[in-house]
C-alpha cells in the first residue's frame, strides 16, 4: 500500500513516525473516516467540517487546506486502485522531542498521516439483510465525545465485550440513556417515528446521521432528536444504526431481547436505499 506522512507518498513499510508523536503517548490526535464507493468518495465536505471543528476544539491548526485534504484522498484512492473501502486520516499535535503533559509550542509541526483500506461489500454488505445485535455497556469515555479524537481504547473494550457475548457491537449508556454505539449512532422506530439522540458533547455528531436525519426529513419521515433507553429501543419496531463506513445498518437484537419482529425493518432499509442512492 502506498500511505502519506506529512507530504509524502511512501510504500507502508517506509513510512515513519517519532516515538515522541504526542499521538502515539497522549494520544492527541484527531482522526476521520470516509468512505469510498466506486472509488468516489461519500460525503467528503461533511468530514473536512467536522476535521476543523474537532481541530479547533483542540487548538490544532489545520494543516492542510481544503484543497490540499481533497487531493491526497483522491491521490491515495487512484494509488491503491480502491474501489470500495475507507480513507482514514489523522493529525496529532507532532512531536515536541520529549514527553510532556503542556503542549509544544505552537510552531511545532503536527502530524498528518493518511492511508486506505479496501474492503468490498460495503454497499451490498449481507449484513443490511439480517442485522446485528447489541448488548448495552456503561458509557465511561470523557466528557467531550463530539471531538473525533484517537482515544478509542474505551470503544475497543466495548467491542470486545460484545464479541465475548457473542453478538456484534455495544451500545453506551449514561445515566439511564442510551448515547451511541462503539463507533456509529443510533436510532429507533416507533409507530413510525424516528428517534435519535440529540446532538450535545454527549455523542459524535456523526456526519452520516446529518445526511440521514435530512433524507428522512425530505421524505417526510418524522425524526425526533431526543434521548431514548434501553427499554425503549426493545419495546421499539425497529433500530438501527449509522456510520461513515457502514452507512444505515439494522440492530435486530438489543442486550437479547428481539427489537420489533427482530429482523430489518422497513424504515432502515428505506433509509439504506435513500442514502447509497443520494450519496453515490
Ligand atoms: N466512527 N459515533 C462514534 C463514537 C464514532 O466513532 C462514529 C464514527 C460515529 C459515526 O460518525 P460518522 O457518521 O461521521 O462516521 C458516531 C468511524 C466510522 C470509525 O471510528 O471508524
Amino acid at each position: 500500500r502506498t500511505v502519506y506522512v506529512n507530504g509524502d507518498y511512501l510504500p507502508e513499510t517506509e513510512a515513519r513516525v517519532s516515538i515522541f508523536d504526542r499521538g502515539f503517548l497522549m494520544a492527541d490526535g484527531v482522526y476521520e473516516v470516509t468512505s469510498v464507493l466506486g472509488g468516489k468518495l461519500i460525503d467528503f465536505p461533511g468530514h473536512l467540517a467536522r476535521l476543523q471543528r474537532s481541530l479547533d476544539e483542540l487548538s490544532m491548526k489545520n494543516p492542510l487546506s481544503a484543497d490540499d485534504w481533497l487531493e491526497v484522498h483522491r491521490q491515495l484512492v487512484a494509488r491503491n486502485d480502491v474501489d470500495e473501502g475507507m480513507v482514514y486520516l489523522q493529525v496529532t499535535r507532532g512531536n515536541p522531542g520529549d514527553r510532556d503533559f503542556a503542549f509544544p509550542p505552537e510552531d511545532t509541526p503536527p502530524t498528518v498521516v493518511l492511508f486506505t483500506q479496501s474492503k468490498s461489500g460495503l454497499a451490498d454488505n449481507p449484513v443490511a439483510r439480517t442485522g446485528i445485535k447489541v448488548i448495552s455497556v456503561p458509557d465511561i469515555r470523557w466528557g467531550r465525545r463530539d471531538i473525533k479524537t484517537v482515544q478509542l481504547l474505551y470503544p475497543s473494550l466495548a467491542k470486545m465485550a460484545a464479541k465475548k457475548a457473542h453478538v456484534d457491537d455495544a451500545w453506551f449508556v449514561e445515566d439511564g440513556f442510551v448515547t451511541e454505539g462503539t463507533s456509529n449512532n443510533v436510532y429507533i422506530v416507533k409507530g413510525g417515528k424516528i428517534v435519535t439522540r440529540n446532538l450535545s458533547n454527549d455523542i459524535l455528531h456523526g456526519i452520516t446521521r446529518a445526511a440521514v436525519v435530512r433524507f428522512a426529513r425530505e421524505a417526510q419521515m418524522e425524526v425526533e432528536e431526543r434521548a431514548f433507553t434501553i427499554a425503549e429501543a426493545q419495546a421499539a419496531d425497529e433500530a438501527f444504526f449509522t456510520s461513515a463506513s457502514a452507512f444505515v445498518l439494522p440492530v435486530v437484537e438489543v442486550d437479547g431481547q428481539a427489537v420489533g419482529a427482530g429482523k430489518p425493518g422497513p424504515v432502515a432499509t428505506r433509509l439504506r436505499e435513500i442514502y447509497l442512492d443520494e450519496m453515490r
